[in-house]
């Protein structure tokens, strides 16, 4: 099946770019039905507006709750047919209400291999532990920060010398090889979910 897909930004699109190519390139069979991003300033909508996909800003200031910002979101990519919803650098927290409007279709890709080292700056806390191997993990989204069944991972070794900056890089590209490779599981719904784990993901 054709995903129609919704891509949730706030920042450059790295992950973003990766998933428009793989399309274009039809090794992810999707159409980016729409890139909505909650920052303005976000590079990640030049990137969709130079791939030819259509854009939205929509900033989360102003809203009375986490769960109307969210209603405003489920709207706007209904509006644009959106079936499957990946979660690309969006840095807001998720309630319940766009996760009940797009049931087992929200995605997201985190850069450690889940479930070490969730939330904020993750390279930094592999780096801080000192682990010799970390990387990025693409998952089903619930409502706990990085917590879902997990799709997808890579595993990235940690060198003496890496700064954040160079462990970045390294697993950012794992985290575009495997990124459009669940996105395609997905689209080729072979993926299923037995309790917490998905049968038919990437190793
Ligand atoms: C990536 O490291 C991703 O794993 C995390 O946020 C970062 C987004 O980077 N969730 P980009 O905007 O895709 O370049």
């Amino acid at each position: 099946m054709t995903l129609n897909l919704g891509v949730l930004i706030s920042g450059r699109g790295t992950n973003l770019r990766a998933i428009l190519v793989a399309a274009a390139e039809r090794r992810l069979d999707a159409r980016i039905a729409l890139v909505l991003s909650n920052r303005p300033d976000a590079g990640g909508l030049e990137v969709a507006t130079r791939h030819g996909a259509p854009t939205q800003v929509l900033p989360h200031q102003g809203y009375a709750s986490r769960a109307a910002y969210d209603g405003a979101l489920v709207e706007a990519l209904r509006a644009r047919a959106v079936d499957t919803v990946a979660l690309a650098g969006f840095d807001r927290l998720l309630s319940g209400v766009l996760l009940k409007a797009f049931p087992g279709r929200v995605v997201n890709i985190h850069p450690a291999l889940l479930p070490a080292f969730p939330g904020l700056h993750a390279q930094r806390q592999a780096l801080d532990y000192g682990v010799r191997l970390t990387g990025a993990t693409v998952h089903f989204v619930d409502e706990e920060v990085d917590h879902g069944p997990i799709i997808a991972q890579a595993v990235v070794p940690v060198r003496d010398d890496d700064t954040e900056e160079t462990l970045a890089e390294r697993i950012l590209a794992e985290e575009h090889r495997i990124y459009p490779a669940a996105l395609q599981l997905l689209a080729s719904g072979r993926l299923r979910l037995e309790g917490r784990r998905v049968v038919g993901g990437l190793p």
